[in-house]
């Protein structure tokens, strides 16, 4: 069956009829499920993924999210973690043997890195492509892990050809769908094995909860249940993924916003002479991003801008003049936020990995976006007062 995005959103799944017409289901806040008879018990520990029997494992709660996250992705199924870093742990735990390698293209979020940096001990190597997948594919690359878009510089990668030449080599996709959600890129239809989420961002919504996902094959999902979720341990609780549940209701909707509100800024951005690039998935258009409109329906509101003139000075003097975008980690909730991977003593460090050092990343939130200019605007006074 074909159910649209916001069907999926909204109703789907939430089966009143079972629970007494309530509009909004229970959470079952359990720990453990009983059994009538001792022969019913053992039976489910039998095939414990398909049965409920211990939260750490099968709840129905999180089942509901999942069963949602799944038709959104158009996988076939999903399996929930305790946090993005939970669901991305999982895949490599659960994929990954000695004598592996795992390949790298785009920007990747730094926790993930150090992962994979923690996994040399275990004689799992991995590389980042420089452009050209198909000649970085080493004889023992068994996975290929992409971000698109990248969360600092929101650089884009070509997912169907990534996936194209990946199934040619025999070899595992997966890619984190976090800036994109599911509503502006579904990278299962594109050929991808596996679409990962830090749910603690647009789904979730209102920064209130954290939470990660994995999608793909039953295949795929089940040999993940096992290894990177039942014995890994990173549990979602039932709570949680109602807030989650709640989040993604009105998701489509909050996502259309961050998208407007972000276009505003853009534009606003544009005719700031202080600003040397913006960088957001919309700026970049034809030749050799053609596939873009192929690959995303949509935008969201995470960006970041490059000042001409960089230096941690000219930042914090920046930052601290505003009082919209708060200053913190995370992105993808309600409220404007404001970060920059500078500090006092890393510009050398920034410039060898390619990142300017005037970079501000900010997540647009949904304050409006005349307040949010009229606060950015503050930051751009305050700059002509510092000398670099
Ligand atoms: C792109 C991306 N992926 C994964 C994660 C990890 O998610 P979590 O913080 O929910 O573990 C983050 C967190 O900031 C992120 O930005």
């Amino acid at each position: 069956m074909n159910y649209t995005d916001e069907e999926i959103c909204t109703q789907y799944g939430d089966r009143p009829k079972d629970n007494r017409g309530a509009v909004s289901p229970p959470i079952y806040q359990t720990s453990l499920f009983t059994f009538d008879t001792f022969e019913a018990f053992t039976h489910a520990q039998l095939y414990e993924r398909e049965n409920y029997v211990y939260t750490r494992g099968v709840n129905p709660t999180t089942e509901l999210l999942e069963e949602k996250l799944a038709l959104l992705e158009r996988g076939e199924k999903c399996k929930c973690f305790g946090s993005g870093m939970g669901a991305i742990s999982s895949v490599f735990f659960s994929l990954l043997k000695s004598g592996d390698h795992v390949l790298f293209v785009n920007n990747i979020y730094g926790p993930t890195q150090q992962l994979l940096e923690h996994l040399q001990n275990f004689n799992i190597e991995h590389s980042f492509s420089n452009g050209d997948v198909e000649s970085d594919i080493k004889p023992h690359t068994k996975l290929i892990y992409v971000e698109s878009p990248g969360t600092m510089l929101m650089k884009v990668v070509d997912l169907r050809k990534i996936s194209t030449i990946a199934k040619k080599h025999g070899i595992y996709t997966a890619i984190d769908n976090t800036w994109a959600t599911p509503i502006f890129q579904k990278p299962i239809t594109l050929g991808f094995d596996l679409s990962i989420h830090s749910l603690t961002k647009y789904i979730g919504g209102h920064s209130d909860v954290v939470g990660g996902a994995v999608v793909g094959t039953h295949e795929l999902i089940d040999r993940i249940f096992t290894y990177g979720f039942q014995l890994n341990g990173s549990v979602l609780s039932p709570q949680d993924a109602s807030l989650i549940i709640r989040g993604l209701r009105t998701l489509p909707l909050r996502m259309k916003q961050h998208q407007d509100n972000c276009l505003r800024v853009i534009q606003y951005l544009t005719t700031k002479e202080e600003v040397l690039k913006i960088n957001h998935p919309s700026q970049w258009k034809g030749g050799a991003f053609s596939f873009i409109d192929d690959q995303m329906t949509g935008y969201s509101g995470l960006l970041s801008i490059e000042l001409k003139e960089g230096g941690f000075k000219k930042v914090a003097a920046f930052i601290n003049q505003l009082s919209i975008f708060k200053i913190g980690v995370s992105w993808g909730g309600y409220e404007s936020l404001v970060n920059s991977p500078i500090k006092e003593n890393n510009e050398l460090e920034l410039i060898e990995q390619g990142i300017g050092t005037g970079i501000i990343r900010f997540s647009i939130g949904l304050e409006g976006s005349d307040l949010v200019i009229a606060d950015l605007e503050k930051g751009f006074q305050a700059l002509h007062s510092i000398k670099s």
